[in-house]
């Protein structure tokens, strides 16, 4: 059984499309031990206890350092000997000491095809604005895994999403989770649950 660890910042549909794959089998021989949100007015937060998924608030402010926070998460995590960590909306960036305890075991899903529109002020609403400006036609969702570097480590899955003259960075929004992100998040954990990711310096091979 894969035990999986979520952090979450925000609204929680990622989550839930995770819990969702769980629930109905697409994602076999796992479950999500904890939710841990880096703020109490996270709605993810109400998708875990919905589910019956222990949560946990850590709170960035709380600790005199990056690098203590890092270790607060990391040993909530530990504590319910979680396999794998899921970034879903996470919005604080993890340090090297978060890392060392988690190597190619921690995935985040970044709202554009990286590299493009991505690295250290790159997230949630910004990203589709930055996208609209640029003029862009296509766009999409990267699923990867997590490195020091903000959006840079081993690309697992991406998907392409067309972009609407008439579209506005939330209209955006919503398209790329619906027609990627939802998508490509659970694929991506079902994979890693049957053992078929394997990361080869930057490439990720998947068994077919
Ligand atoms: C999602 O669009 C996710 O890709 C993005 O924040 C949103 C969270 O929504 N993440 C980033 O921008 C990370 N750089 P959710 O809370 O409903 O899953």
């Amino acid at each position: 059984m894969l035990r999986v660890g979520v952090l979450v910042s925000g609204g929680g549909t990622n989550l839930q499309a995770i819990i969702n794959a769980i629930d109905n089998g697409v994602i076999p021989e796992a479950q999500i031990s904890v939710v841990i949100a880096n703020s109490d007015m996270a709605f993810a937060l109400e998708r875990a206890k919905q589910a019956g998924i222990p949560t946990k608030v850590i709170v960035r402010k709380n600790f005199p350092s990056p690098a203590e926070f890092d270790i607060a998460l990391a040993n909530e995590l530990r504590s319910h000997t979680v396999d794998l960590v899921l970034l879903a909306g996470f919005m604080a960036i993890l340090g090297p000491d978060f890392f060392t305890h988690f190597e190619n075991r921690v995935m985040n899903i970044h709202p554009a095809l990286i590299p493009a529109f991505s690295g250290p002020g790159y997230y949630g609403l910004k990203v589709h604005k930055a996208i609209l400006d640029y003029g862009c036609k296509v766009t999409g969702a990267s699923v990867h895994f997590v490195t020091p570097e903000v959006d840079a480590g081993p690309v697992i899955i991406q998907k392409s999403v067309q972009i609407h003259q008439d579209d506005t960075p939330e209209s955006l929004q919503k398209r790329v989770m619906e027609e990627a992100e939802w998508k490509i998040y659970p694929e991506a954990v079902r994979l890693f649950a049957l053992g078929k990711l394997q990361v080869v310096g930057r490439q990720v091979i998947i068994d077919k």
